[in-house]
């Protein structure tokens, strides 16, 4: 019997996991192993669902991504999550939804303004570009790490049209400062959330602000698909536009491998096509295909199951570090939560104050050398990356903050994989340090 069969191969599935990836997962020696900033916390119910979806051969969003989006929805507390293969992908849909000439006077154009920061992620801001939209950089502040919003006003021009911001590491930015902003000048607000999964702001949940917010299911993340993102939003009119740049531009929102969800599919009149021509075959947009296989989105249910312990263990992690890192504030920024927020950090940032004992560079070399991995503040100042040089974009004075990141500012990780021996080996290892200056 078929079903015997999976099931027989699922066992085998699970005794390889146990055999093979277990201990591999949970081997760590001090000094030996890396701690990583990141990565993937998984057990054998990842495994099983990835191959119980390869099995169903069905490759393309399936049973497991309507699961996915249906129970992440709920998650988040949004009416709808659309899939899509990254967080790169899900900010590229989320703005270019936002110039389809569906939503008339309402749609960004070419030359249109959008207001976003210089110390972020880059394809939090690339969309803005590829769409032909100019991207106005605010400075940041130093320690939640979010944009300075009493320079929104400064940002503003007649042109300006959308806010489009992550929350950074898992920090929420001023939502009621931001939110104040947008409404005041009916701005389409778009929320990172990418490094913020499970984040609230005021009581509730980041990503459910905005017109449309995203998140990535890259392994670094707070939860994985291997790559994965998604798009969320309460509009229905929203939701059908980013279906249909994520799936090639097309008017119609059948589900891969369903026909005629609308009932309508040969009866209605489009541009200059002939009278009933197939809506599966009609363009509305100039779109992309930026959908999920059923493969991620099978991790992405076993994963789902396990964020709640997740969020709770980075906010966990995050205070044992600070609590730790708290004596050596006379030479390092520690992070803090912007205002009525409780963060699910992705990460804990530290801004090595200006000194005359040691460098960003040295600290970072030294917890490198001790195998304890670091990461920068994504682009630092990302006006000063080669990729820029000849993109047009405004800024809002100096950028002072924003370098001041990028020269002394770096990440270490408080992912749910590091148990509190890898954490107090880090802090061991910052001592140490700062014995030796
Ligand atoms: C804030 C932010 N936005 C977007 C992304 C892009 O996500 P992905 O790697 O899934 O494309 C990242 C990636 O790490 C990120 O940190």
């Amino acid at each position: 019997m078929p079903q015997d069969l999976r099931n027989e191969i699922l066992e085998k599935v699970k005794e390889f996991y146990k055999q093979e990836l277990d201990t591999k997962q949970h081997t760590f020696e001090e000094g030996k192993n890396v701690v990583p900033f990141a990565g993937r916390v998984y057990d054998e119910d990842e495994l099983v669902k990835l191959v119980d979806a390869s099995l169903d051969f069905w490759l393309t969003a399936g049973r497991y991504a309507e699961e996915f989006e249906r129970d992440f929805a709920k998650y988040m507390g949004t009416k709808f999550c659309l899939l899509t293969n990254s967080g790169s992908s899900a900010n590229l849909l989320a703005l270019t939804a936002f110039t389809s000439p569906k939503l008339g006077e309402k749609c960004l154009k070419p030359g249109d303004e959008v207001i976003t920061v210089a110390a972020g992620f880059p394809t939090t801001i690339n969309p803005i570009i590829q769409n032909g939209l100019i991207p106005v950089f605010v400075d940041v502040e130093i320690g939640t790490y979010n944009i300075k919003v009493d320079e929104l006003e400064k940002a503003y021009s007649e042109k300006t049209k959308a806010v489009m911001i992550a929350h950074t590491l898992g920090n929420p930015f001023d939502l009621d400062a931001v939110m104040a902003f947008t409404k005041k000048h009916d701005l389409y607000l778009i929320e990172d959330c990418c490094d913020a999964v499970g984040s609230t702001y005021d009581g509730k949940m980041v990503g459910t602000f905005g017109h449309a917010s995203t998140t990535s299911f890259y392994p670094a993340h707070h939860m994985t698909m291997g790559e994965g993102g998604a798009i969320l939003v309460n509009n229905n009119l929203y939701k059908t536009l980013v279906q249909s740049f994520r799936d090639w531009g097309r008017d119609c929102f059948c589900e891969p491998g369903a026909n005629d969800t609308c009932g309508r599919r040969f009866t209605m009149q489009f541009g200059s096509l002939p009278q009933g021509y197939d809506h599966k075959y009609v363009y509305s947009h100039i779109g992309y295909n930026l959908k999920i296989t059923d493969m991620q989105a099978a991790v992405g249910v076993a994963q789902l199951k396990k964020l709640p312990g997740f969020v709770e263990s980075r906010k966990k992690n995050f205070n044992i570090m600070h609590n730790g890192l708290k004596q050596f504030e006379e030479y390092l920024v520690l992070p803090y939560a912007t205002k009525k927020s409780d963060p699910s950090w992705f990460g804990f940032p530290i801004t090595v104050k200006v000194n005359d004992k040691f460098t960003k560079n040295q600290i970072v070399e030294y917890l490198e050398n001790h195998k304890i991995m670091t990461r920068q503040l994504f682009a630092g100042n990302i006006t000063r990356q080669p990729a820029f040089k000849d993109i047009k974009y405004r800024q809002v004075g100096t950028l002072e903050n924003t370098d001041m990141i990028m020269n002394n500012t770096f990440f270490i990780g408080v992912y749910p994989g590091l148990t509190e021996r890898k954490l107090n080996y880090v802090l061991r290892t910052f001592e140490d340090f700062f014995r030796g200056i």
